[in-house]
């Protein structure tokens, strides 16, 4: 197999692609206390073709707005700051895997990112959890895996193609492969990135077990990860997930009563926005 036969690449020797500043100075600035919403709208609009992209996603059939929104100050106004953010992120997250995307195996790892992002989202709105701030993370859970996926295009996309077990296993692999797992690589990028501590938990222990701790962000993109995978959005082909009745069982009693129900109804509202943002 041809993994096998490459050996460790040592992760320190490869080149990662730049990931866009002005996505990271986004997820910096609104952590900070007394934010500008002009800065924040001068910041994204200093680069047009980012602005651009964020500005179709906005007006796409995934959030289809009643009127044409024209600028990002009005995006902003619109949506709101935090709701921006993800999108700003998702914009990032698209341009860091550039050529990448091409790879079928690496496009469904980038809709299996998408589709955590979306679960979390919709997840947090049947509860208390910060709806924006779930999709956020939800966006940034699988960074390593971006990361993996697009200085080792080839290599990562075998190793998806052909693993077969649950998303904890293929960690192992990883490591053999790169000298470490995504989840690694994830935390490694959040402290290189400078942003909030927040985001490491949630990157690098995604796929520890959480089932004494406390319903809070960390649990819920945990399981936005696995609904994703029931929900035919998996990291790799072969990925053995839990059924989404058992995933349902997770879930705080209020939680419960106001999710989707069956995973045909989740599976159609995330494919759809997923489709929206691909057709851009
Ligand atoms: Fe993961
Ligand atoms: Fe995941």
């Amino acid at each position: 197999m041809r993994v096998q036969e490459q050996g460790v690449v040592a992760w320190e020797h490869l080149r990662l692609p730049p990931f866009s500043q002005v996505a990271l100075r986004v997820l910096q600035l609104l952590h900070r206390e007394n934010v500008q919403l002009q800065e924040l709208s001068e910041l994204i609009a200093s680069d047009p073709a980012f602005a651009g992209e964020v500005l179709a996603i906005v007006n796409s059939l995934a959030y289809a707005p009643r009127f044409p929104i024209h600028s990002i100050q009005q995006a902003v106004a619109v949506m709101g700051a935090g709701h921006l953010q993800g999108l700003c992120l998702t914009v990032g997250v698209r341009g860091y895997m550039g050529q990448s995307l091409g790879n079928p195996s690496i496009r469904a790892l980038w809709r299996h990112n998408l589709a955590c992002a979306v679960i979390a989202e919709q997840l947090a709105s049947a509860g208390f959890v910060d709806r924006d701030a779930a999709y956020t993370c939800g966006v940034l859970h699988d960074v390593g895996r971006m990361a993996l996926a697009s200085v080792r295009s080839r290599e990562y996309a075998d190793l998806l193609c052909t693993h077969r077990g649950t998303p904890a296993s293929i960690l192992e692999c990883e490591r053999e492969l790169f000298g470490k797992d995504h989840c690694e690589v994830g935390r490694d990028l959040v402290h290189e990135w400078k942003l909030p501590e927040e985001f490491e938990a949630i990157v690098a222990e995604h796929h520890a077990s959480h089932a004494d701790g406390e319903w809070g962000m960390a649990r819920l993109v945990s399981l936005g990860c696995r609904m994703a995978d029931a929900a035919g959005f998996a990291a790799f082909p072969a990925c053995g997930s839990a059924s989404f009745a058992e995933l349902l069982g997770e879930l705080p009693v209020r939680e419960r009563k106001l999710f989707f129900t069956d995973v045909e109804s989740l599976a159609y509202e995330v494919g759809r926005k997923i489709s929206a943002i691909e057709s851009l």
